[in-house]
């Protein structure tokens, strides 16, 4: 846990119009100003951050939509019994984006996601929630829906292996007492924060998929979790550029011995050369009723997204 010691060093670093400190120390945890924790065995990477991929190119975009969705009804249904649960993003991002910078703006996917959807009423309640909560100046990632959402009793633990993106997340998140930002790799720490103490909860994992190897290290992460946390509810994102490699990855997950896993696919009507055209959601464990709450969001938005879901149960069912 955090030692609060003395910081050996500190890494400023810039994310957007942030411009922050972070303070490393050479003990397991050290607090850096923003609250976040950093793990000192990642030091050496925050230096030179070993990834590329930047979430703000690709915020709001459909599959951002449909995954914030499902983060959101996950959401309301834990919200519905007053026992504490906890929320654990492995991957969490800057956690709010400027829809209207530069890196938005270059992809153009938030104009054809999260932006036209600016007239949809009715639906669902979590439709509702998650529209009204996209609605402010910068657009809600992940960790932002979650602490937002959170009650007194509940808590959030956003983990965030790239710096400046870290650093966002941590003044992002300051205003929520009950999140916690992790400056660490979201697998490992995912692992050791497994089972939580409230013994309910969410589990995201949203990893880039930038290196070869994601897809093999999020099954392994997944099963490894689900063994220790079996009735945690995980929600796994992932792209589809080839049903071979989308298939291989659930099968994998499957073997994890997870008893209810519904798998959500969403597919752009249009195929756009070098864009993605295709994402994938598995829901292990998924709520009561789940189903239905996504259906009835997806049949509203998805025909302004020009998009087709697919439900599929891969274990068990309703
Ligand atoms: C798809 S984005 C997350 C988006 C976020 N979950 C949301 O929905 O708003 C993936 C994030 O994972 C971070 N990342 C990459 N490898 C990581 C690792 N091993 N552990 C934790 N974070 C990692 C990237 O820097 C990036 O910010």
């Amino acid at each position: 846990m955090p030692c609060g010691a003395e910081s050996d060093d500190d890494v400023n670093v810039i994310c957007g119009d942030a411009y922050v400190s972070l303070a490393i120390c050479h003990d397991n945890y050290c607090k850096c100003i923003n609250g976040a924790v950093i793990a000192a065995d990642i030091k050496e990477g925050l230096r030179t951050p070993p990834m590329n991929y930047r979430h703000a190119y690709h915020a709001g975009n459909f599959a951002d939509v449909v995954k914030h969705l499902a983060v959101v009804s996950v959401l309301h249904h834990l919200r519905k019994k007053n026992t504490a649960f906890a929320v654990i993003d492995s991957h969490a991002g800057c956690g709010a984006y400027n829809l209207t910078g530069p890196e938005a703006s270059r992809t153009g996917e938030a104009a054809e996601g999260i932006a036209r959807l600016t007239n949809v009423s009715g639906g669902p309640a979590t439709l509702t929630t998650y529209l009204e909560l996209a609605s402010g100046a910068r657009y809600p990632g992940s960790p932002l829906l979650a602490a937002q959402l959170l009650r007194p009793q509940d808590r959030l633990v956003a983990i965030e292996k790239h710096p400046a993106a870290a650093a966002a997340l941590a003044m992002t998140l300051q205003p929520y007492a009950k999140a916690r930002v992790e400056v660490a790799d979201g697998y490992c720490r995912l692992l050791a924060l497994v089972p939580p103490p409230e013994h309910r909860g969410l589990v995201l994992i949203d990893p880039p998929y930038e290196s070869p190897d994601e897809f093999r290290d999020a099954a392994s992460a997944v099963t490894a979790a689900y063994r220790r946390f079996a009735t945690g509810i995980y929600l796994i994102w992932f792209p589809i550029k080839s049903a071979a490699e989308a298939n291989g990855f659930c099968g994998e997950v499957l073997a994890s011995g997870a008893a209810k896993v519904l798998r959500i696919d969403v597919t752009r009507r249009h195929a756009v050369e070098g864009k993605l055209n295709a994402a994938g959601l598995l829901v292990l464990n998924p709520p009561w009723q789940f189903e239905l709450d996504m259906r009835a969001s997806l049949d509203l938005i998805l025909p302004r997204l020009e998009c087709d879901a697919r439900f599929d149960w891969l274990a068990g069912g309703t």
